[in-house]
């Protein structure tokens, strides 16, 4: 969703402002624009396309780009469509301020109606364009500077922002502020240069000195000068200066034709990093520090309550299953956009769980941020380090899988089942719920888990032959039981996110409620079908589809005989225990997405209409 980059210093701005938006594609975006101050005549030029931001280089060439400062953005279309109008950066109408927005004016409507009486033009339909005319205005009529503009136009907008600023009389002066939206400045050279961005990942070739602004605080960049920071009350804040380190290489396809395809082979190389330290299994041992420091308050938890979107709330019932399982503490699952407005029942002694990839999901946050203040503890299990959720958190556990760029999530899935379950352990060895047999049984499992990925891998040519043949397919139904249900709602989303197929995800057992009323010849039925206790009646469902003619690929474990008479395709995954199944199980359906959508010829990466981090509600 929209990125934000931004610079001031003694630099030409705009190969990293570009390069910048490059690294902020994977959010998701449908236009771009970037605005740079020229010294040598001190005019704003603006560059703007609908599209790609190579569509926005192509704008741009021939043009004069010079310029040690300047503000740039990829836009994810919320008020207007995504065309070259409502493209940031905005405008103020003397000319002289420019804008880029993250976010949403919930209030501009009678902000634009108020400025409209005063005067004010509008050029587009957008919310960001009433925050740069609302600037200019006080700015004018306040007789004030760029920075008091801003504090004060900000207690006006009411809603989610990360702002950039940039004033024609102001040269040198970057203006940055976020409420609900996340802003990184990084620190440059000898402290005289300075990069904003919506993240650290633009930012991370030029230094590893960042300040994640909170919200209400507003700062103020000024070439050669020391970073300030005020809030909205004009008090000075200090600047929390953070060492970030970024693996480079990690942004890069490494490669592979996708970002998704490489983060799928990733796992088992993360899913290592994610266990370290951490899974002991020569002490027998897992350890998170969370459950050290916090152990008293887990362990007298009355209930959990998972918030979540996406894949990462499918990731929460998978918890759900393993912590009652293991732990007999109850667990609720909730989407984070239903809880936040549900007026929850929530307080002291229960904990939340929010999981998030990003660290920046706008529901997630709010439903953190009201359970925090209903009493609740709150447990992060966040991929993105220093990211919006994990800084509100009370305590948690990163995934440490590096950074996810497709935007179908594949390795931040995984990962957030792995710290489930190392949870789920830890706990319950504290709890004494699991008997030591088992608990090292898990462990000792769990460490295997990420060569038996790499044999899930080892099919990906066999998977695509398969995929071409469903590429012409209209609908899918993935159906599973237990852990393997979540699986199946997995591999659905996997494969509408990125194929644009519909595909329904199903508990195998409820198909006789109402699905199979859709299954025919045309219909692939795809059932996760490994060896568990439920896995004979999942097999009598098979026959119920095979019976109204449905075509049928199955998961099945190593060695399965029984299934593959039965059924058109199998995939194998090797043996593993129930409770670990879907780290195995989800492999092969990514791949299944991928290589449908790639049949299809779409944009594996960047699917139409979806964004990467989504920061609004
Ligand atoms: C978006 C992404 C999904 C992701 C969801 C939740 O919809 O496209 O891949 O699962 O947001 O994001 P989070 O960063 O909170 O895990």
């Amino acid at each position: 969703m929209c990125g934000i980059v931004g610079y001031t210093g003694c630099r030409e701005a705009y190969p990293i402002l570009i390069k910048g938006l490059h690294r902020l594609e994977y959010r998701g975006y449908d236009s771009a624009g970037t605005a740079l101050f020229s010294e040598n005549y001190g005019n704003l030029n603006i560059f703007k396309a609908s599209g790609k931001v190579s569509d926005l280089e192509k704008a741009a060439e021939g043009h004069d780009r010079s310029g040690s400062m300047g503000i740039a953005h990829t836009r994810w279309a919320t008020h207007g469509s995504p065309n070259v109008a409502n493209a940031h950066p905005h405008v103020s109408q003397s000319g002289d301020i420019t804008l880029v927005h993250n976010g949403i004016i919930e209030n501009y409507a009678v902000l634009r109606d108020q400025l409209k009486a005063k005067g004010f033009t509008f050029k587009s339909q957008t919310d960001t364009e009433v925050l740069v005319q609302l600037i200019e205005f006080i700015r004018t009529t306040q007789e004030t500077d760029i920075v008091n503009a801003v504090r004060l136009a900000l207690t006006k907008a009411i809603g989610a922002y990360a702002i950039v600023v940039m004033d024609k009389r102001t040269p040198d002066v970057l203006v940055a502020a976020r409420n609900a939206s996340p802003m990184v400045i990084g620190i440059g050279e000898n402290d005289s240069e300075f990069f904003i961005a919506s993240d650290a990942s633009p930012i991370a070739e030029y230094t590893n000195r960042m300040v994640y602004l909170n919200d209400g605080e507003v700062a103020v960049c000024v070439k050669g000068s020391p970073l300030k920071v005020l809030n909205l009350e004009n008090d000075s804040v200090e600047a929390k200066v953070k060492k970030v380190n970024l693996d480079l290489n990690m942004l890069d396809k490494g490669g592979f034709p996708h970002f998704m395809l490489k983060e799928i082979f990733d796992q088992p190389n993360v899913l290592k990093d994610c266990l370290r330290g951490r899974l002991l299994p020569e002490h027998q041992r897992v350890i998170l520090s969370a459950v050290t420091e916090h152990r008293e308050e887990l362990l007298n938890a009355k209930r959990f309550i998972v918030v979540s979107c996406g894949t990462s709330w499918h990731a929460g019932l998978i918890g759900k299953q393993l912590i009652e399982d293991f732990c007999q503490i109850p667990v609720e699952v909730a989407y984070a956009s239903e809880f936040r407005y549900a007026n929850p029942v929530v307080g002291p002694g229960d904990i939340v769980i929010a999981i998030s990839q990003s660290g920046e999901t706008a529901d997630t946050l709010a439903a953190i941020n009201l359970a925090k203040a209903k009493g609740a503890m709150i447990f992060g299990i966040v991929n993105a380090v220093g990211s919006s959720i994990a800084r509100h958190t009370d305590t948690g556990t990163y995934i440490h899988v590096g950074p996810e760029i497709g935007v179908a999530s594949t390795k931040a899935f995984t990962g957030q089942v792995t710290v489930l379950i190392m949870l789920a352990l830890a706990l319950a060895h504290e709890k004494k719920s699991i008997s030591t047999a088992s608990y090292q049984e898990v462990l000792a499992e769990l460490a295997l888990i990420p060569e038996k990925i790499e044999k899930v891998l080892e099919q990906n040519d066999k998977i695509k032959t398969l995929a071409s043949r469903y590429a012409e397919c209209r609908n899918f139904l993935y159906l599973g039981r237990g852990v393997n249900y979540p699986v199946a709602l997995e591999g659905a989303l996997k494969l509408k996110e990125i194929s644009y197929i519909h595909a329904e995800g199903y508990p195998a057992a409820e198909m006789k409620h109402g699905p199979i009323a859709l299954v025919d010849e045309d219909m692939p039925v795809v059932f996760i079908a490994t060896h568990h206790q439920l896995y004979e009646k999942v097999v009598s469902n098979m026959q119920e589809v095979i019976a109204r003619k449905g075509k049928i690929l199955a998961i099945v474990t190593e060695g399965d005989e029984l299934v593959k008479k039965m059924v058109d395709e199998v995939i194998e995954v090797p043996q593993t225990l129930n409770c670990l199944a879907p780290l195995l199980t989800v492999i092969p359906l990514q791949i299944l997405a991928y290589h449908i959508a790639v049949a299809k010829g779409l944009n594996v990466d960047m699917p139409r209409n979806l964004a990467k981090s989504v920061t609004v509600e």
